[in-house]
């Protein structure tokens, strides 16, 4: 029998089984292995198996407006569900559960709607719909980093796993919708996240990635982003660490400084420009101009030659025209980026573009734009992974490559993918590699004896 700790009530989960599919950023990720664990202590089962499930939660992305279209057609999916099991109880969570409110519950059919800082009440709202009323808790917190809880790894490769480090953001880009779904800034004690760290280390983990929507803001009393960093990397050489994303505006000598300093910080950055253009910089509300982000990336290459640089990019922002699109073309070619993430605009309610811009670059023209960004950049990638040809890299094994299990795969501090024989190796170890080839996508090694 499951009961709780003092043995005073059965658990509530009995044994259920919970599954949960997530979609969106790395947050959305953690944020869904803590719901795991607070439901665990309730006595669910986390499932692989959406059939044999008793709860279903969603947790969901509202940052473009596709990413949503995506999540309805799956909410839909969840009346096939239902009818072959009709107790079973359907949760939307996440950044569109904030979003949109009640009104997942009128047009989506669903039994329990849970914003990102809600995921504490979770065993409740379950509770409730499984009493067959609906559950509803989209209230934000100034304080909720769920510091102490333990999440459950579902991403199980062993090696890598991701840190909440922060939550929410303060920047208000004018196209975003992070702000609104995720609330304000907040910032998980030091030692907790050391200590997360060190237990992963201990449990074989290899690599850690501290996440954040912009963690050269990350503070809690004396300890800023730098500080924190060198934390962590000082548990040991052989764990790797990595962060994500950083805003071009406050990335900081400091910062370049420790990264520097110690060969376990991962020599990459992700730096999203978003555009080119100091006019569209200026109404997306970013607080930097073209001139000091190529200034900081001078400051990067002057710290650390051998950084990756990556980036996110928008086409077709509210106003932008073929001029500003052009500087977007210029500034990619400038900085010569590893690779990117680029995205046609889409229009979010109730951000300040939508109320205060006409989105005004039609979807065509949008798409032209995209295409020239893509084109550009993917010749970047390939020649940026061609560079790397003849040289040496450690790199950390990940698991077997997808295409034989002969090879393994990998990354590079840089973070690039390298596929080689397997030799001895196994995930976890650091094996020596000389690239022998390239795609725009993949290093091709060999082991060096
Ligand atoms: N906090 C991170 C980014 C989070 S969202 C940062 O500031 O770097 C990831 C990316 O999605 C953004 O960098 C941006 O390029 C893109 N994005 C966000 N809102 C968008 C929108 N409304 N339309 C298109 N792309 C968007
Ligand atoms: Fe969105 Fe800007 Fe915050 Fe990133 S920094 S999450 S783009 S508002
Ligand atoms: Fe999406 Fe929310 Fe992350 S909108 S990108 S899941 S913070």
């Amino acid at each position: 029998m499951n009961f709780d700790k003092n043995g005073l009530r059965p658990l509530q989960g009995l044994g259920k089984r919970l599954f949960i599919e997530t979609y969106g950023c790395q947050m959305n990720a953690g944020d869904s292995e803590i719901v795991v664990s607070i439901m665990q202590r309730e006595g669910y089962i986390y499932t692989e198996n959406i059939k044999e499930a008793d709860v279903i939660l969603i947790n969901t992305c509202s940052i473009r407006d596709n990413a949503e279209q995506r999540i309805w057609g799956r909410i839909a999916d969840m009346r096939r569900y239902r009818k072959a099991k009709p107790s079973l109880v359907v949760g939307i969570i996440g950044c569109m559960a904030e979003r949109l409110k009640e009104r997942l519950i009128d047009n989506g059919g669903v039994d329990i709607v849970a914003g990102p800082d809600a995921y504490r009440d979770m065993p409740r709202l379950v509770r409730e719909a499984e009493s067959g009323r609906k559950g509803v808790n989209v209230v934000l917190s100034q304080e909720e980093t769920y510091a102490e809880i333990a999440p459950v790894r579902l991403d199980k490769n062993g090696v890598s796993a991701f840190i909440s480090i922060m939550r929410g953001c303060n920047n208000y880009c004018a196209y975003c919708v992070v702000p609104y779904t995720r609330g304000i800034e907040r910032s998980r004690a030091p030692q907790t996240i050391v200590d997360e760290a060190r237990d992963l280390f201990a449990h074989g983990y290899r690599e850690v990635t501290l996440l954040g929507q912009n963690v050269n803001s990350y503070r809690s009393g004396d300890v800023g982003f730098p500080e924190l960093m060198a934390m962590v990397a000082e548990i040991s050489p052989l764990l790797r660490v990595r962060f994500s994303t950083s805003h071009p505006k406050d990335i900081s000598d400091r910062l370049l400084e420790v990264m520097a300093r110690y060969d376990n910080i991962c020599k990459a950055i992700h730096l999203p420009a978003q555009s080119g253009s100091d006019e569209v910089l200026r109404r997306m509300n970013r607080k930097y101009t073209r001139a000091w982000y190529l200034e900081r990336i001078a400051a990067i290459r002057r710290y650390m030659p051998d950084c990756a640089i990556t980036t996110d990019l928008i086409a077709g922002f509210c106003g932008e025209s073929e001029d500003d699109h052009r500087q977007t073309l210029s500034l990619i070619r400038e900085v010569g980026y590893d690779s990117a993430f680029m995205f046609k605009y889409s229009e979010r309610p109730g951000t300040y573009s939508a109320r205060h811009y006409e989105d005004d670059v039609t979807d065509e023209e949008k798409g032209r734009r995209l295409s020239e960004i893509i084109a550009l950049q993917s010749e970047l990638s390939t020649a940026s992974n061609a560079r790397d040809e003849g040289k040496e890299f450690e790199v950390l094994v990940e698991g077997a490559s997808k295409r034989s299990d002969k090879q393994l795969c990998g990354r590079t501090s840089q973070n690039k993918m390298v596929v080689f024989d397997c030799g001895t190796h196994k995930a976890g170890d650091y094996v020596r590699v000389r690239i022998k080839g390239s795609s725009s996508a993949t290093l091709f090694g060999e082991e060096i004896l």
